[in-house]
């Protein structure tokens, strides 16, 4: 899952490490103790957080940015990369430190990390006090509880319905105009390369209208853009058949809501709520999805699109589902609902197992055909327990993986570059975030496209939309002026 915050310069090629951590806002609402929570990895992992904040605000902790003043400490955990885990076990060395000062302080891993590894994170990393998967969160007060009767606790049990639909987040860090919600929950896909199927269990949709509810309250409380968030949002399914017996009794019906009408559904909470989602998947996303894109000027025009390779035989072995032509034409039928304007974003991996030199030539030329707004790039490492770890040997040289990684980020700067260019003299809607981060006098925000906007704020604050002339651009923003 990816996202570009803010005005950055350089251009960002690895959305789910370099963001690497966000620390809680300070609550003060005189709870006995207090929480210390670090997220890592993708958006989902940053909107669990907010869960597990609300849960444990009813059991006693507030919030704190501080980490010296923290009674317990939580890092959220990613598993997607090596690197990824790696970036977390460091953490834990320095969290260590802070320890020793304070034995009473309780430490504890959250999240695919912990999934994945179970109780083997508390024989590797002795500060480990508790361990608890994506699904076990409503029992962290208890799993606290054994801590404080001086036990290790471990909750890693995989849900098939969990959706923690009912449950209220914290915004922490939040900007007052944007928010994430979660509209399913694990993955059934099974991409080889991937271990999100085996850290965050089976697919789940979360009920609609607890999504909705959801959306009309963070409008009520004055955010103007939500982001649907989910590992594939285009399998999104609810059937009050299988899921709400009793509602569908009252109500007589047995209406499917698909990815298509959630949209719809949230499109409709206000006409100046914004609407966002990401991932989308190039197999599953349909044409309904696309005209219902097209039907609401709220929805926001911009595709995450996923490719991982540009090589079909890469792509197969990727268990991908789709070829190098399905996704190309998936494009341009996007581009013909949407306009040439629509912003694309993509994934992509090098180096993955068996892969050429004429493969790796092949995610080049499907990227000068595409031409992505953004990318996020990668490369290749092996999961343990994923399907490629089990079936392919992870034969390219590191060297060459880089060398390979290096060669699609140029590709990729000239791109942004160029796609940014066609904006120049373009007027764009832009929702502001908030001051640019270099400096108070100027705003920032986004255009419907994705794209950070930067602009002289005159009278303007964040969560009032402005028209903007773009005047120029870097690879990663526009500058503009307000025109109306
Ligand atoms: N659900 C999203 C992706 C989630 S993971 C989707 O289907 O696109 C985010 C990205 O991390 C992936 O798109 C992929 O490009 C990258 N990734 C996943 N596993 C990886 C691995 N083993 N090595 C390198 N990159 C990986
Ligand atoms: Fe991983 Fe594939 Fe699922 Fe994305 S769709 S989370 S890459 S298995
Ligand atoms: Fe997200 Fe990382 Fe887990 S990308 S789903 S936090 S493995």
């Amino acid at each position: 899952m990816a996202d570009i915050i803010g005005d950055i310069e350089v251009f960002d090629h690895s959305s789910t490490e370099t963001n690497a951590f966000q620390v809680t806002e300070n609550q003060n609402t005189g709870k006995p103790r207090k929480l210390y929570i670090e997220s890592y990895g993708c958006q989902m992992n940053f909107s669990d957080s907010e869960i597990v904040a609300s849960i444990l605000q009813k059991s006693g902790f507030d919030t704190t940015s501080n980490i010296d003043d923290a009674d317990l400490i939580f890092l959220n955990t990613c598993s997607i990369r090596e690197k990824a885990e790696q970036t977390v076990r460091n953490r834990l060395t320095q969290i260590n430190a802070i320890k020793k000062k304070k034995p009473e302080m309780m430490v504890g891993v959250l999240g695919c990390m912990a999934e994945r590894l179970k109780t083997q994170l508390l024989e590797e990393e002795k500060i480990v006090d508790l361990v608890a998967g994506p699904d076990a969160y409503r029992d962290l007060p208890n799993l606290i509880l054994q801590v404080d009767e001086g036990d290790k606790a471990v909750n890693t049990f995989l849900s098939r319905e969990e959706t923690y639909a009912d449950i209220s987040p914290v915004r922490l860090n939040s900007n007052g105009v944007t928010a994430f919600i979660s509209i399913m929950r694990g993955c059934d896909n099974m991409c080889s390369f991937c271990v999100v199927p085996f850290t965050r269990g089976r697919e789940r949709s979360r009920d609609p209208h607890s999504i909705v509810a959801e959306a009309k309250d963070l409008f009520d409380r004055g955010f103007r853009e939500v982001t649907l968030l989910g590992q594939n949002v285009d399998s999104y399914k609810w059937s009050e058949q299988e899921n709400n017996k009793s509602r569908l009794e009252k109500n007589g019906i047995d209406k499917v809501v698909n990815f298509a009408n959630l949209l719809e559904m949230v499109a409709l909470v206000n006409p100046d709520l914004r609407v966002r989602f990401s991932t989308s998947h190039p197999k599953d996303i349909t044409d309904d999805v696309l005209f219902t894109m097209a039907n609401y000027e709220n929805i926001c025009k911009y595709i995450h699109l996923p490719v991982q390779s540009g090589n079909s035989r890469i792509l197969e072995l990727m268990n991908r589902g789709y070829s190098r032509e399905w996704y190309l034409n998936k494009v341009t039928r996007i581009r013909e609902v949407l306009g040439e304007d629509c912003g694309l974003s993509s994934d992509m991996i090098t180096g993955f197992c068996t892969e050429t030199e004429e493969e790796h030539i092949d995610t080049l030329t499907l990227m000068d055909a595409v031409k992505y707004d953004f990318a996020y790039m990668f490369h290749y490492s092996e999961r343990p327990g994923t399907l490629a770890a089990k079936k392919f040997m992870d034969d390219i040289p590191l060297e060459v993986k880089k060398r390979r990684l290096d060669e699609i980020i140029k590709k990729q700067t000239g791109h942004a570059l160029y796609r940014n260019q066609f904006d120049i003299g373009k007027i764009y809607k832009v929702l502001i975030e908030g001051v640019s981060r270099r400096s108070d006098d100027f705003l920032q925000g986004r255009n419907s496209q994705n794209k950070v906007v930067i602009f002289p704020k005159e009278n303007k604050t964040k969560g009032m939309y402005v028209n903007i002339l773009i005047e120029r651009c870097t690879g990663a923003t526009l500058f503009g002026k307000i025109v109306d």
